[in-house]
């Protein structure tokens, strides 16, 4: 990979660019659309990657979900920059981001399988939370909780999309890492 490519935890004055790099995709319903407040609010689950003069060509988000469990979200790369390895150190950035927050099971939700796959994401059915713990997700407002729950009104959403999931490590021993194990109160 010749390309100079930083990645950085977001700053506030980095929402601007995210917003403009991600707007093609949200326009063709690959992203979920989101008032530019929702970006300010979420900015520390953010990260960018950055080109050598400092420009923002990509960034991606961890969503925490519950005990272990999060979701990588907003996941773009400038369309000039597609293809050039912004999107896999991205992901390789937010997964580790990811073992910092104490996550062991990471979701998304996505039409670019074989790029997750490359990161060990593998399709999932079904929505892997007990009973009780789908029960407290449901009093979130977020979107994207919604959509991992599957639910009737986020369906426009997420029609298409595959869902998938990986298993980092650090997943606490005990713990089957190719079941779909149900996360605990
Ligand atoms: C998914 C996405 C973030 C990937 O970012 P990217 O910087 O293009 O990804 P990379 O360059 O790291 O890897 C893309 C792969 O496709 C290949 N590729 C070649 N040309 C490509 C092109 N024009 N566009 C996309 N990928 C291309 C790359 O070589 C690489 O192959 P590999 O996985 O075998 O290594 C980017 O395509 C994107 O912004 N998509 C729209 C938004 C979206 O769908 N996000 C995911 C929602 S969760």
């Amino acid at each position: 990979m010749s390309h100079k490519i930083e990645v950085r935890p977001a700053r506030s004055q980095d929402v601007k660019a995210i917003r403009a790099l991600t707007a093609p995709y949200v326009e063709r319903g690959l992203l979920v659309s989101k008032p530019p407040v929702s970006y300010y609010e979420s900015l520390p689950e953010f990260l960018v990657a950055c080109d050598a003069d400092g420009e923002v060509i990509g960034c991606g988000a961890v969503h925490v979900m519950w005990k272990g469990l999060g979701e990588i979200r907003t996941l773009a790369a400038a369309p000039a920059w597609r293809g050039r390895g912004v999107g896999h150190r991205l992901v390789d950035a937010l997964m580790a981001r990811a073992r910092q927050l104490g996550l062991w099971r990471l979701f998304c939700l996505t039409f670019e399988v074989d790029f997750f796959a490359a990161h060990g994401f593998t399709p999932i059915e079904g929505i892997p939370v007990s009973h009780k713990v789908f029960e407290q997700l449901m009093r979130s407002h977020d979107d994207g909780v919604a959509e991992f729950l599957d639910l009737a009104r986020v369906k426009p959403n997420t029609l298409g999309n595959t869902r998938m999931l990986v298993h980092l490590d650090g997943e606490p021993a005990g713990r089957h890492r190719h079941s779909h194990l149900k996360c605990e109160l």
